[in-house]
């Protein structure tokens, strides 16, 4: 193993510069050179590249973003994009590819694995904490703490003024972000894409909690959740309460990595060198059960994580 590249792609998510750190680092040691593709699958199209060494990942450990850049690249799904993504790694002698992404990057990452001979690796980093295999994302831990820390900040003023607030986290078609922050921020109802809500439930909830004398809801909405405006009118129309829609965005995308998210991106950022070393290819790093662990990157394209339902009956059980 000579020359190994990196890739952030897609969304980015806090965590990825410590994981190109730790990569870095960690071929480095290993005497291996390292090349980072800029602005994500379309810098491996167009063969634009920065040369990285130990002393230029430093203080980056603790900053959001991506400092290789990203893109979301319709490109990398033409036969085309592929093809040249994959004479690139070939004219560059690249022995293996790191792609720092989430299930979105990993499909480019799976179409170019059977162009190249080149050894590719994804390590999964995303807020949508939407890839299969792994039980967490880098990222996940930070958006979820920025969107709680900004929902407790709504509840105060939901209380004072006895309102319902709707708030849209992030999650277009996924609604991990939305369970895991729904449940620790303690909304009164969560809405996921994955389940079609049902508004004259939500209502009647409303009321019913109105007579146990609950002043104000908080309900968490996935981004992917089709209605949040016209469900916020009829919650008006039917129980008479105030209601508020806010929109949480990209500020969920940003912001120093928590420990968790950073912790992660160390273990995943040195798996994903160790793996290559020992000559394997086309893999995803993973966290199971604590273990950081790997599995194929066919595996992890070809199927869909599982929303886990029994945390949205907890959150239920939880906000009587
Ligand atoms: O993939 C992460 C994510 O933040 C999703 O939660 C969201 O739906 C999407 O990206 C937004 O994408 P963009 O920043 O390209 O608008």
């Amino acid at each position: 193993l000579k020359r190994i590249a990196i890739v952030t792609s897609g969304g980015d998510a806090p965590g990825m510069n410590a994981a190109i750190r730790a990569i870095v680092r960690t071929a480095h040691a290993h005497g291996i050179k390292i090349l980072g593709f800029i602005r994500g699958y379309e810098g491996l199209i167009s063969n634009q590249f920065v040369k990285l060494d130990a002393r230029s990942v430093g203080g980056i450990i603790h900053l959001g973003g991506t400092i290789l850049r990203t893109v979301r690249c319709p490109k990398l799904r033409t036969r085309k994009g592929v093809e040249q993504a994959a004479e690139t790694l070939k004219k560059n002698k690249i022995d293996g590819l790191i792609v720092i992404g989430g299930d979105g990057s990993f499909r480019g990452a799976y179409a170019l694995s059977k162009k190249t001979e080149t050894a590719i690796i994804g390590v999964p980093a995303t807020i949508d904490n939407d890839v299969y295999g792994t039980d967490e994302t880098i990222g996940f831990d930070t958006a979820v703490n920025t969107a709680i820390s900004e929902i407790d900040k709504i509840r105060d003023t939901a209380v004072s003024h006895e309102r319902v607030f709707i708030v849209e986290v992030m999650g277009r078609k996924r609604g991990f972000l939305a369970l895991t922050v729904g449940l620790t921020v303690g909304a009164e109802n969560i809405l996921v894409p994955e389940l079609k809500f049902n508004p004259e439930e939500i209502c009647d909830d409303i009321v019913k909690s109105i007579q146990k004398g609950k002043r104000s809801s908080i309900i968490v909405a996935a981004e992917g959740v089709k209605g949040t405006r016209k469900l916020a009118k009829q919650i008006r129309k039917t129980t008479g309460c105030d209601v508020r829609l806010t929109v949480l965005g990209h500020v969920q995308r940003g912001g120093h990595p928590t420990a968790r998210s950073r912790m992660l991106a160390c273990l995943f950022g040195e798996k994903a060198v160790n793996t290559l070393l020992t000559e394997e290819k086309n893999k995803v790093i993973a966290m199971q059960g604590n273990k950081i662990t790997t599995l194929s990157l066919k595996e992890t394209v070809k199927h869909q994580k599982p929303l886990d339902i029994e945390l949205l009956k907890l959150a239920e059980r939880l906000a009587v």
